[in-house]
């Protein structure tokens, strides 16, 4: 059978799960279910980092061992897979013993074989944020991080003589174009590696300054840790961890560091599930991934993964999420107010796996409300009240000879060999993990069926068998796009089978079996038609008040307007001719502005900008907004300003210097 396997890092146990570590762990959910349909054998790997000097800390905080402070830790990040309906094979913690034999093992492969030299170490050492760093990492002789004092420590270490494999990681990069996805993230490795000189890299820490990481086996006085411990999970794993003939395996057997170095570590057959084809990983830790992992499985003559896909950040309201803020978006609690279906669904349908996103609650209720509860949930109710009014609730008969162009539309999606076919098309977009394209064109789906329903007017149709061909139309419709929703939305998919009087659950039947048109059989019984998802009402926190999208282009592109719309808006060149600050507002600053007439406009610009750099500047203006008054300061008009994923904020000026009053267009 063929194999799929597919890895998340392996996250801190010392954080708390939040909004990231959901994400990357749901879209490799989506890869695992959706190869599974397939009828692969599937590996879905993900688990803990759980040495390093962080976890040695708190876990003296709290009087605990560093062990039995990740035991509970851990549980954290279990218990939030199992909410959010992950179907991991496997769960690797980097304090199983099996995983200590493993990188024990390699790291004396590789000191064998000369890969790796004790060398001495001159560094400078951030005392109190136990932290090595190089002459030119410092800035002004200082800690990079915090600015205090560092001080000159030099010592023995072990270091990975990585700097040998630069040419051939860049040849290999460049022959493989899809090793690094996306692309341009491709091509800042690609760069980077070509534009710097590729030092070796220090994999140990003396036992006497770090004693929680794993000990090399054969000097005692040192341990590995971090990225050396940690990314050797990947393999590891394959080792002890493989799903046995259908069984999900979690247990683990120990073998002697010898055993396991002559036994396996060596032998990659057709059996082992070495190579993994997707690491997914986040932005931040591509470099570990693509050149350090790369090096090292080079140096072991091991094969390099098949991918290794970058995905973004997210952002909260426009701003980055961090502690300090306040405002790191925890996945339980979005998970018990929305849902866990309704969750997996905002985050790879807003933004495109790859691109940094925004999450806010009042878009993901806009999500809700327009895409599951009107267009799918609405589809759903409408088909099974129709089946349930004319047909007393069974599975009618297909009756092909009253298929006109509307109906034949709709099967051509779902028939193999037509132009349409939508299995092809989405079955493409997983393989490149365009999860966002997938769901884009599924929901075009949806809502062209919504729209058949309206064209094919079932209510007035006077012929039993055109009636009955519509709703076997719309049942069967719905019955295939649950199969391709469930990889997204599992209970979801699910739920529509149930109530469509299908036994089961999707991702028990192979795609091939069931993918296809007309496998819906009639005379079946539905079951009452029960809602998917209620509609959210706004409240403060979500505030959706704000009008649903507008359907867009083929492109998926959402929000279209005409260009009769964007007339409408009328923005002038101005020159800031005085600026002040609004009084007891830190961010509204109030500017006279001469856009060919003198106007007062406020902007909430406070934050980033002083007064007296505004003065003399040119800036864009909406001059036809009507009036509006902010904390009592009349504003006639609006600055127009640029603010990117990590909060900076910019206003809009010129290129030349446009005279004041310029029309924009
Ligand atoms: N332990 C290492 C990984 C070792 S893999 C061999 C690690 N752990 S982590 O817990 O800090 O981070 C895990 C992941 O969370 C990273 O992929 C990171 O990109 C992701 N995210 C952290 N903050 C994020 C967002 N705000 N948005 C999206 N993902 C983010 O690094």
């Amino acid at each position: 059978m063929e194999k799929f396997f597919v890895t998340t890092p392996i996250y801190y146990v010392n954080d708390i799960p939040h909004i990231g570590h959901a994400y990357t762990t749901i879209a490799a959910d989506i890869l695992a279910r959706y190869n599974r349909l397939k009828g692969r054998e599937v590996f879905f790997l993900t688990g803990t980092d759980e040495h390093g000097q962080k976890v040695e800390k708190s876990a003296q905080e709290r009087s605990h061992t560093p062990k039995a402070h990740a035991d509970l830790m851990v549980g954290n990040f279990r218990n939030l897979w199992a909410k959010l309906n992950i179907s991991n094979d496997a769960f690797i913690r980097t304090t199983d013993p099996e995983h200590i034999k493993t990188v024990q093992g390699l790291i004396r492969i590789l000191w064998d074989n000369g890969e790796i030299e004790r060398r001495q170490y001159l560094g400078w050492y951030c005392t109190p944020d136990e932290r090595f760093w190089t002459e030119k990492d410092l800035v002004d002789g200082k800690c990079p991080d915090c600015g205090r004092a560092v001080e000159q420590i030099q010592e023995e270490n072990y270091f990975f003589l990585m700097s040998k494999y630069q040419k051939r990681l860049i040849k290999y990069i460049e022959d493989n174009p899809s090793y690094i996805l996306p692309d341009t993230r491709r091509n800042e490795v690609l760069g980077f590696l070509k534009n710097n000189t590729l030092g070796d890299l220090c994999i140990s820490r003396p036992k006497s300054r770090l004693s929680w990481g794993i000990p090399f086996s054969f000097d005692k006085d040192f341990v590995t840790y971090v990225w050396f411990d940690a990314l050797v999970n990947y393999f590891s794993a394959t080792m002890y961890l493989v799903p046995k003939k259908g069984v999900r395996s979690q247990e683990s057997g120990v073998r002697s560091e010898k055993e396991t170095l002559n036994s396996e570590l060596l032998t990659l057959n057709s059996d082992s599930w070495w190579p993994a084809d997707h690491h997914l990983v986040g932005k931040d830790i591509l470099t570990t991934h693509a050149v350090y992992w790369s090096t090292m499985l080079m140096a072991l003559k091991f094969p390099l993964p098949q991918n290794i896909f970058a995905h973004g950040w997210w952002t909260v309201n426009g701003k980055k999420m961090s502690k300090s803020f306040g405002n790191v978006v925890d996945p339980n609690a979005m998970i018990d107010k929305y849902g866990t279906d309704a969750f997996r669904y905002f985050l790879f349908r807003e933004v495109p796996f790859g691109l940094d996103g925004d999450f806010s609650e009042e878009a993901f209720v806009r999500r809700i409300n327009t895409d599951l509860a009107n267009d799918l949930g609405n589809l759903l109710s409408r088909t099974l009240t129709m089946i349930s009014k004319y047909r007393d609730g069974n599975i009618p008969d297909a009756v092909e000879d009253r298929d006109r162009d509307i109906e034949k539309k709709i099967k051509a999606w779902f028939t193999p060999g037509s132009e349409s076919y939508f299995s092809k098309n989405y079955d493409d977009f997983l393989r490149q993990l365009q999860f966002h394209s997938a769901l884009t064109q599924l929901w075009k789906i949806i809502n062209e069926t919504n729209e058949y329903i309206a064209a094919a007017v079932p209510w007035k149709e006077k012929d039993e068998d055109t009636l009955s061909n519509t709703l076997y139309t719309l049942a069967e419709s719905l019955r295939l796009i649950a199969i391709y929703l469930y990889p997204f939305m599992p209970d979801t998919a699910n739920a529509v089978w149930r109530q469509l009087g299908i036994g089961g659950s999707v991702g028990d039947f192979n795609i091939a079996e069931t993918g296809w048109w007309g496998r819906l059989k009639s005379g079946m019984k539905i079951q009452k038609a029960e809602q998917l998802f209620p509609r959210i009402e706004a409240t403060k926190e979500n505030n959706s008040s704000v009008p649903p999208l507008t359907k867009g282009g083929e492109g998926g592109f959402e929000n279209l307007i005409t260009i009769a719309d964007f007339a409408k808006v009328q923005l002038k060149v101005g020159k800031v001719i005085g600026a002040e600050r609004v009084k007891k507002s830190n961010k509204l600053i109030k500017l006279q502005v001469d856009t060919g007439e003198i106007r007062q406009v406020v902007a909430g610009i406070g934050n980033v900008y002083a007064p007296e750099d505004l003065v003399g500047k040119k800036v864009v203006v909406v001059t036809n907004l009507q009036p509006a008054k902010l904390m009592g300061v009349e504003s006639q008009g609006m600055l127009l300003a640029a603010t990117d994923s990590e909060g900076v904020l910019s206003i809009l000026t010129t290129e030349k210097d446009v005279k004041e009053g310029a029309g924009i267009k």
